[in-house]
């Protein structure tokens, strides 16, 4: 961080869905932003509508930063945009701190900050919730793993863009709190498509029940948020039902590993596996009730 100014020199590699709008609040609060994007088109945008510059590869944009943001898609995409020639620990700095905010496995979480260590860098696993409007409005939870010292330096940086940035414990440990969130969500998703679509089938008022049971003990942001939209049976919202497999495939690898039994998670995410037969990929997370209400 430049000391007196606060502003820091920032790169964001992946500027998808979450990453644009991330990348766009570290720019408009001050900070000297590069970003880089697979496909430039989306870079080439950014550039267009934000104070920053945009960098060839993520080895580029990585140079001379004090802390590189990064947003791709599972660990495979990590791996190809932090290792190799032209990848992101090549171009960064001694001391420099790296903040992943891909939703992976804490297993390459781990990987890759034994491997920053190893050239001297830094690594914080820092999974976001909060979806695109979050990211949008730049009110995002950040759940990190990593040291201390590193998430002092990046947490005035990252609040750009969050509501609430934690440190939950060392590396790993912030995806291993997304995957209790994902997990406490895919149950609260399939028990909200069930009430919806019974109350559906009884005639009832929907908007008027949303509104009288929402302020009891079954309400959730789900269902204030989500609860009238799937009754219309539209799933726009963000949060794509491949990603959810994706993350539902990690917590069940961790699971493995420490025990846990995810008896309804595992129905649930062959539920959501039935929704991608039917086309929809990309609908967003609300659409396990399209199974019911179409079958
Ligand atoms: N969307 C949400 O509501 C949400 C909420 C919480 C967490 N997340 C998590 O945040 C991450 C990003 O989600 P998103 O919705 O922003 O996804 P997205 O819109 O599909 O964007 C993915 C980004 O990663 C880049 N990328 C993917 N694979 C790459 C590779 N192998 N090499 C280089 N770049 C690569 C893409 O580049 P291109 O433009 O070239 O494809 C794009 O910039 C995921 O882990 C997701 O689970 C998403």
């Amino acid at each position: 961080m430049i000391e007196g100014t606060k502003m820091a020199k920032v790169a964001f590699v992946g500027l998808g869905v979450m990453g644009y709008p991330m990348a766009g609040h570290l720019a408009a609060k001050g900070h000297d932003v590069t970003v880089y994007n697979r496909s430039p088109a989306k870079a080439e945008a950014w550039v267009k509508a934000h104070k920053g510059s945009k960098a060839s590869t993520p080895r580029s944009a990585a140079e001379g930063a004090e802390i590189v943001f990064c947003c791709v898609g599972n660990d495979d995409d990590l791996r190809s945009v932090v290792l190799g020639e032209d990848g992101i620990f090549a171009g960064m700095a001694s001391g420099a701190i790296l903040v992943d905010h891909t939703t992976a496995s804490a297993d390459v979480a781990r990987e890759l900050d034994g491997l920053a260590r190893d050239q001297g860098l830094h690594f914080i696993d820092a999974p976001v919730s909060g979806g695109q409007a979050g990211a949008e409005n730049g009110v995002l939870t950040v759940m990190c793993g990593g040291e201390q010292a590193s998430f002092d330096r990046i947490k005035p940086v990252a609040d750009c863009f969050s509501r609430a940035v934690t440190l939950m414990g060392p590396a790993g440990s912030g995806q291993l709190t997304k995957m209790v969130n994902q997990i406490a969500i895919a149950g609260l998703v399939q028990g909200l498509s069930e009430a919806m679509n019974f109350g559906q089938k009884a005639n009832l008022d929907m908007a008027k029940v949303i509104d009288v049971i929402s302020k009891g003990a079954a309400g959730s942001w789900q269902m204030e948020n989500r609860g009238s939209t799937m009754c219309e049976g539209k799933f726009d919202f963000g949060f794509a039902v491949d990603w959810m497999r994706k993350d539902l495939g990690i917590c069940f690898e961790e699971a493995q590993r420490n025990g846990a039994r995810l008896p309804v998670t595992h129905l649930i995410d062959q539920f959501y596996a039935q929704v991608q037969g039917r086309g929809g990929k990309r609908w967003d997370t609300s659409s396990l009730v399209h199974l019911l209400q179409n079958d």
